[in-house]
């Protein structure tokens, strides 16, 4: 068996002596890398003046790592301009925020034909190549145009729209072509798959064959779904260890007997924070009962700052948070404590397991993994409520959630208090049916289900093409 070489936009080369980390695509692929060696390919995360262009190498626990800067005009227009100004949100169906640039587009193509002529050199002919999300989507059509003939697939992480949304991106066409360079393209959901199916059979006018395949040329591409999973008793263990940490148990004695309602993310215009916001003003208005008997603690890190529509947003969010708090608090209680800044995976674990609700409510996500670690982390004898926007990828999995539309304050604020006065026996079943699917699949069977389907090995599959 060949190498897997991994290609992702950042790229977490562990420090020397120090563990993989411990959360997202490094767990994934942990053991997908383990018995046949791999590569990991990408971005170092750093901007830098000089015009950058050296590969850096480093071998951690038997997986070589290869990382490159980006100039900073690079950084510009193809991470923070058409990456994250112009796909991010076409993707998230935010038409109005879609800022298109032609030079941008451009700049976003040169890195990914960069990336492609330091990648080639590096590979082997046995190799199969994964590559992650929409920073890089042209990355196998310049890969099969430098003569790569390699197994390669992708997998898009966040949503994917039908056509009549992804059209709006001026060069759509050349976009949605470029995944005819893969041989397997994976999304989260079904509702993804449904997306990418219309937006590829209309985007290329080609057929679609039932089960989702495209033949063009020499290649048939797969469309297939392949929802992301975290890994649950990990996260169950942690959570109940860090809730004993005096940091943890300090923070529960602030609450003064309260009970805690949680939102966790990056500070990002998909997550529906400000939504959020006025939801949680919608309840203490509207369930009087609640007030001092309720702290909100939304955390909120620190995202993509050179971008323009995030630096408006985290103004909405310091006015919103500030409102309510002038309306409502109390000398003895502060309603919502903002924390803007990344926390800890130990204690935000800990915070879940204390928290009587979880508020998870995008506008858009490709799938949203605190609704799935929020669920993980609770005490099974004595859960919280999972309150989760319709439109996460993880409400296909979890309906016994209170599923909401985040649009709707009120409504939202109605889930919020059904949640805070739900029976303890509703609230166990709920807790233990989700909890029950989530341990159905792991993480790494995600990494593993993906590959089998690329590599021909799942049974149900005839093996790809070669190109
Ligand atoms: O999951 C979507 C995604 O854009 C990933 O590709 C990315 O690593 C993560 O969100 C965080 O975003 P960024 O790398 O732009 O900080």
């Amino acid at each position: 068996m060949g190498r897997l070489v991994v290609v992702s936009n950042r790229v977490p080369v562990p420090k020397r002596g120090e563990a993989p980390a411990a959360g997202g695509l490094a767990v994934a692929l942990k053991d997908a890398f383990s018995g046949r060696g791999g590569l990991w390919f990408g971005w170092s995360g750093t901007a830098s003046e000089e015009p950058a262009d050296l590969v850096r190498h480093a071998r951690r626990g038997g997986v070589d790592y290869a990382v490159i800067d980006l100039s900073r005009r690079a950084y510009d227009g193809f991470y923070a301009g058409y990456a994250n100004s112009a796909l991010w949100p076409m993707f998230h169906f935010r038409l109005g925020l879609l800022s298109y640039d032609r030079d941008q587009a451009e700049c976003y193509r040169i890195v990914n034909r960069r990336y492609a002529d330091k990648l080639m050199p590096l590979l082997r002919p046995d190799d199969t190549i994964w590559v992650h999300d929409y920073q890089m989507i042209p990355l196998g059509a310049e890969l099969r145009a430098r003569g790569s003939k390699h197994r390669i697939g992708y997998f898009h992480h966040i949503p994917f729209p039908p056509w009549a949304v992804f059209s709006a991106m001026p060069g759509a066409e050349d976009l949605i072509r470029d995944l005819l360079s893969y041989d397997l393209v994976g999304v989260q959901t079904n509702r993804d798959l449904t997306g990418l199916i219309d937006s590829m059979a209309q985007g290329t006018g080609m057929k679609v064959r039932p089960g989702g395949e495209v033949r063009f040329r020499d290649r048939r591409t797969r469309l297939r779904s392949f929802p992301i999973a975290i890994a649950t008793q990990e996260f169950a263990d942690l959570a109940a260890e860090s809730v004993k940490t005096p940091k943890v148990q300090r923070f529960q004695e602030s609450l003064a007997g309260r009970s805690l309602v949680i939102g966790a993310e990056r500070l990002d215009y998909t997550k529906g924070l400000p939504e959020r916001l006025r939801a949680f003003g919608a309840l203490l208005e509207g369930f009087p009962e609640h007030r001092n008997r309720v702290t909100y603690l939304q955390i909120a890190a620190r995202s993509r700052e050179d971008v323009e529509s995030y630096k408006d947003l985290k103004r909405e969010i310091e006015t919103l948070a500030g409102r309510i708090n002038g309306d409502y608090s109390e000398a003895d209680w502060t309603p919502v404590r903002y924390v803007g800044r990344a926390q800890p995976r130990d204690l935000l674990a800990g915070y879940y397991r204390m928290a009587q609700v979880g508020l998870v409510t995008p506008l858009r996500d490709g799938m949203n993994l605190v609704a799935k670690e929020y669920v993980a982390a609770q005490d099974p004898e004595d859960p919280g409520v999972l309150v989760l926007s319709r439109f996460a990828g993880a409400a296909e999995s979890m309906p016994e959630a209170l599923l909401v539309n985040p649009l709707d304050a009120v409504g939202t604020a109605e889930a919020m208090n059904t949640a805070l006065v739900m029976p303890l026996q509703e609230r166990r079943e709920r807790h233990a049916a989700m909890f029950r699917r989530l341990g159905e699949n792991s993480v790494q069977d995600w990494a593993k289900d993906f590959l089998n389907v690329l590599e021909g090995k799942d049974p149900a599959e005839a093996p790809p093409a070669r190109a």
